[in-house]
């Protein structure tokens, strides 16, 4: 099958990273024919003003300097289009995502461009792609009342349009590492490919 994987990491760990080695596995297991990569290590900007301002103008209307403010966000939008699965690594940073991934994810909830608001509510237009996401914690259980990553991750994902969306969980593993790798591992060769 044609598939491309965007791969996304955001840990902040090149080295020694529970869900850097999680997603590479995923995305061997998924065998792709080609890899979109995205390390968040290199880092995306913030919001600004400006860029607000430039991505409420309409498409046609905007200047030089305010398409150029938005080309980064294009691309990753481009990046993400192009994608038919997405694989995301999440370290649980303060009981949320990190800040990196939410960087990307407010460079990539573009209306007009991966939703839309109609007559009856917001709608997602990237529908058909799947999302695996390799989550690791130290302490934090993954849909506990203070995991604040998965639900909204599933919850942004699915604001796009993205539904199909399956976690990888190597969590609490400060309690039981072992375990944990154990229930990850699992949960990898269960995925269907
Ligand atoms: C800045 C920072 C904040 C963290 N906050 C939490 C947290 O709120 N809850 C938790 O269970 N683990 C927390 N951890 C632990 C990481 O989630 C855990 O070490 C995970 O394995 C990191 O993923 P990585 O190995 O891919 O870097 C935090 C780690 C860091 C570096």
């Amino acid at each position: 099958m044609t598939q491309t994987v965007l791969h996304i990491d955001a840990s902040a760990r090149t080295q020694g990273s529970t869900t850097r080695g999680l997603t590479a596995q995923i995305v061997e297991r998924l065998g792709a024919d080609q890899v979109i990569r995205r390390d968040l290590t290199s880092p995306l900007p913030q919001l600004t003003e400006d860029w607000v301002n430039a991505n409420f103008t309409p498409a046609d209307d905007r200047n030089t300097a305010q398409n150029e403010l938005l080309a980064l966000s294009d691309q990753l939008v481009e990046e993400l289009k192009s994608a038919d699965t997405l694989v995301i690594g999440v370290p649980i940073y303060n009981f949320a995502v990190p800040a990196s991934l939410k960087a990307w994810i407010d460079l990539v909830a573009r209306a007009g461009l991966t939703f839309a608001y109609t007559e009856t509510g917001p709608k997602g237009l990237l529908e058909g792609k799947r999302a695996i996401i390799a989550v690791a914690s130290g302490g934090t259980p993954i849909g506990s009342e203070v995991d604040f990553a998965t639900g909204y991750l599933r919850h942004v994902l699915g604001f796009i349009g993205i539904t199909d969306v399956e976690f990888v969980a190597a969590d609490a593993m400060m309690m039981d590492a072992d375990a944990a790798m154990a229930r990850a591992q699992s949960a990898i060769d269960a995925l269907a490919v």
